[in-house]
């Protein structure tokens, strides 16, 4: 069976894929330099499917070290998870993003086409829109200037890549445009367990109903319904499930590039979202109602139409499933 590497497969995003990957049946080697995660979530990955994840510690940011891995690994298809993705933190320390998402998916390139490994998944963002357009975002929605330096990271690496494959060197690739993916794998084995203080919202959910850590709702003066900020919320097995479909057709494809939006197509607020998380688990924290977030848009969702009909993509797990 093909070998795919995951460049951050420790993480969150990237362990989910490793196990859907493994119980479809594909070989899965790791590269991960543990900047935000640790090798528990191959170990539970492991644990689940019975089956050996290949890992090797190391940094994208090396090209001697990805340089070495190609040459010694016989690699079909990588899904490159690797990269920074805090927003605040992307504004305060600007050149470590683009050092690490830039120089690194660069330097991935560069080994990938030096060894002729030419099928490539790359980890994109719904924050490459532009603001300003309308609402469900399609993959033909206009592009934007990209409103902090980790969103222009994702809409730079997104025009390197349509450059490659616009100079015909043979290059497969798929782009996923991910929206807001949450919750972990059912079995809660695997789950989302960041360094240091989270930015998502479903993490400090998670810390505020277990009082760890005091939640503040992001602005409550939207013009939305309840007033909170929407959302387009997945499970991130879905979106494991959605790259196990992307390896699928990308093994069979050849020179061209596809983007993908995932997500589930509707959008619920912020409010909505705690409401549902304290209902289903039968238990109440408190939360206080902030300022709004620099640079958060009021409302974003998907259409995801084209990932059901050319990757025969279809999320299953509900809003419910998602806070359990
Ligand atoms: P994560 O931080 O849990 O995973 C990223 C992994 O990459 C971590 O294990 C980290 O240690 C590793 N890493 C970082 N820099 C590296 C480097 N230079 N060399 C090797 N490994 C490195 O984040 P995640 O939520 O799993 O996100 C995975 C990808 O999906 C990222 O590219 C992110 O931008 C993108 N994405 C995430 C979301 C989201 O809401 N989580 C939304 C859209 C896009
Ligand atoms: N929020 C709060 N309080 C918090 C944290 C978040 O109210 O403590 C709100 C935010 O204001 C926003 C919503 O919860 O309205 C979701 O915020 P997240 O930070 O979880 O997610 P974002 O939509 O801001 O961004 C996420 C990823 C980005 C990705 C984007 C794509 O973090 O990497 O989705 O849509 F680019």
């Amino acid at each position: 069976m093909e070998i795919i590497l995951i460049t951050g497969g420790a993480g969150y995003i990237g362990s989910h894929i490793a196990l859907e990957l493994l119980k479809s049946k594909f070989n899965v080697f790791v590269i991960d330099n543990l900047s935000n995660s640790s090798t528990n979530s191959l170990n539970a990955v492991e644990k689940l499917t019975g089956k050996k994840i290949s890992f090797e510690e190391g940094d994208i940011r090396n090209q001697d070290f990805l340089d070495q891995f190609f040459k010694i690994h016989s690699i079909d298809c990588v899904i490159h998870c690797a990269g920074l993705k805090a927003v605040a933190e992307s504004i305060q320390k600007p050149y470590e993003y683009y050092e690490n998402n830039i120089i690194g998916s660069l330097n991935l390139i560069k080994a990938m086409k030096n060894y002729s490994v030419k099928k490539l998944i790359f980890s994109s963002s719904a924050t490459v829109y532009d603001e300003n357009e309308k609402m469900p975002l399609f993959e033909t929605s206009a592009i934007g200037q990209g409103q902090n330096p980790y969103a222009r990271t994702k809409i730079m690496i997104d025009k390197i890549l349509q450059d490659e494959v616009m100079s015909s060197s043979n290059w497969s690739i798929i782009v996923l445009r991910y929206f807001n993916p949450v919750g972990n794998d059912p079995s809660c084995l695997l789950g989302e367990d960041p360094k240091g203080i989270p930015n998502n919202l479903m993490p400090l959910i998670n810390q505020a109903a277990f009082n760890t850590r005091k939640l503040t709702v992001f602005g409550a003066d939207y013009d939305t319904p309840d007033g909170s900020a929407i959302r387009d919320y997945f499970h991130v097995s879905d979106l494991a499930i959605g790259h196990v479909n992307s390896v699928q057709k990308i093994l069979q494809d050849k020179n061209d590039l596809k983007i993908f939006n995932l997500g589930l197509g509707q959008g619920i607020s912020v409010l909505q979202l705690i409401n549902i998380y304290q209902d289903i688990n039968d238990i109440k924290f408190d939360y206080s109602i902030g300022d709004r977030r620099l640079g958060d848009l009021p409302i974003c969702y998907a259409e995801n139409k084209l990932a059901k009909q050319e990757l025969g993509w279809q999320p299953i797990f509900t809003h419910h499933d998602m806070c359990k």
